[in-house]
Formats: structure tokens, sequence, C-alpha cells
């Protein structure tokens, strides 16, 4: 177990912790998503798929208060977002985006891992210590987390939401730019912290690793998620396949 366990939920255990419901988002006159439904659970880890463009990000960025519902709505520990302020959605929500450089400004990955803890008053040394120790980055605690490698700092940016202790994880392309250890790495730390109750949403491109690590498969084209089932019977679905732009030969790779 790599994660104390979390305090209970307020509310049924079937009930989703981050929960898109019907969400419509337009973006320069352009319909990005058109009704896009989606859940995530406690324990769960889901991927995102779906083509360049198809609007995952955004998606994503609905879930943590980012980008607010033009149409629908996004709940969390069924509460609406609303107004709620990005800052307190985030006790609740961690987003890691796709470029994970924008999320860092501390002058050390030390103090990096921290300021998220600090500013939600859950600050836990032992914790941080402990992502520090697992992610690989004890080498790296003094260093600015600006001079970092990509794939360095797209960890520092995984361990510092987690750091902050959320209920809810939604990354951005987690493997882009990681090396083969770190993807195992990541895989296997995904995995404990879903076993802890953590619920987990990653959009990725990366078919193979996601099929080994992900329960459910949710497919965006056009707008709507046209597909949320097992990664087996996703890939039974030539036709959703197809409008996603997915190649089966991508997850033997
Ligand atoms: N800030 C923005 N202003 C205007 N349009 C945007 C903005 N961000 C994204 N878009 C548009 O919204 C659509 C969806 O973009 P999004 O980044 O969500 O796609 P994605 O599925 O994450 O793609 P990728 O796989 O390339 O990361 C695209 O057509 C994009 O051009
Ligand atoms: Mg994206």
């Amino acid at each position: 177990m790599l994660l104390p366990a979390p305090p209970p939920l307020s509310t049924e255990a079937t009930e989703p912790v981050v929960e898109w419901d019907g969400v419509w988002c337009e973006r320069d006159g352009r319909s990005v998503l058109r009704g896009a439904s989606l859940r995530s659970a406690a324990g769960e880890i889901v991927a995102l798929l779906g083509a360049n463009g198809a609007g995952k990000s955004t998606l994503l960025r609905h879930g943590n208060g980012l980008l607010r519902c033009q149409r629908g709505v996004v709940r969390i520990v069924g509460r609406p977002v609303g107004r709620r302020p990005v800052a307190e959605l985030a006790r609740d929500v961690g987003l890691v985006m796709q470029q994970p450089a924008r999320m860092l400004f501390a002058p050390t990955v030390r103090a990096e891992l921290a300021a998220g803890p600090r500013a939600l008053r859950r600050y836990d040394p032992d914790w941080c210590a402990r992502l520090s120790e697992r992610f690989g980055l004890d080498p790296l605690l003094d260093r600015s987390p600006q001079l970092l490698s990509a794939g360095e700092q797209r960890r520092v940016a995984i361990a510092a939401v987690l750091a902050g202790r959320p209920r809810a994880l939604l990354l951005d392309e987690p493997t882009a730019g990681q090396d083969a250890r770190a993807r195992a790495t990541l895989r296997a730390l995904l995995r404990d912290c879903a076993a802890d109750g953590l619920a987990i949403t990653l959009a990725t491109h990366d078919l193979g690793w996601a099929y080994s690590l992900c329960q459910r498969w949710a497919v965006l084209a056009e707008g709507r998620i046209a597909a949320d089932a097992d990664p087996a019977a996703v890939l039974a679905q030539p036709e959703v396949l197809g409008r996603a732009r997915l190649s089966t030969l991508a997850v033997a790779a």
C-alpha cells in the first residue's frame, strides 16, 4: 500500500468521485464537447482515449474546474462544481497537465512537493518523502524544477499533485516522454494509489501501457464518449476505433 487510508467518503461508495454529466464546450466558435459524460469512481483507473484534438484535455480541465461547463454539469463527490474556486476543488481533485512544466513554480523540487499540501493545510513531510523515493526524485530534491528534463518534470508534477492527497487524480498524457523504467514505475504506483481508493482518469495515446493498467477505456469522438467499457470490449468495436483513430497494433507495442 502506498497511501494511508483516505478519510471515508461522506457519500455512497458507488457514487463517482468525479462525474462529467452531459458536458458541452465551445472554443473559438468550434464545438469541442457535445454532451460528454464520464464517471470516475474510487479505486478505478479509467483511460480517456481519442484522436488529437478530440477534446481529452478539455474534458479533464472541466474535472478540476479550470474550465466551466457551458452546458451540462460536473460533480465532485456529488456536489456540482458551479462557481466553486479551483483552490477549493483542489482539495478533492488534482490535475497534472499535458505540459507539466507550466505547473512548476517553486525554486526546488523539495519546495515544489511541499507547496500544494501547504496551501491545502495538509503538509505531511513523511508522505512527501515517500513520494520522492517512489518517484525517484531524491537525487533531484535540491534542483530547480525549471532546469529538469521534460520526463523528470512530469514525474515531479505528478508527485506534487499526489502530495496534496486528492481523492481523484486526472493525468493528461502521463507517459509522454517517459522512459521504459519510468513508465513501469508509474504503472505500479498508479495501481497502488487506486488500491488505496484514489479515482484515476488519464488521457493517453499509449495504448499498450493503458491496456495493462486501466479497467475501463472511455473513447472520446465527435465530442461525446463513444464507448466506455473494458479494454477488450472497446478493441472489439472497429467502428469506434476508426472514429477515434486508435490502432490495435499499438496495444501489442
Ligand atoms: N485555449 C484554446 N482556445 C481555443 N481552442 C482550443 C484551446 N485549447 C484547445 N482548443 C481546441 O479544442 C480542441 C480540443 O483540444 P484538446 O487539447 O482538448 O484535444 P486533445 O484530445 O487533448 O488532443 P491531444 O491528443 O492532441 O492532446 C482542439 O480543436 C483544440 O484546437
Ligand atoms: Mg490533450
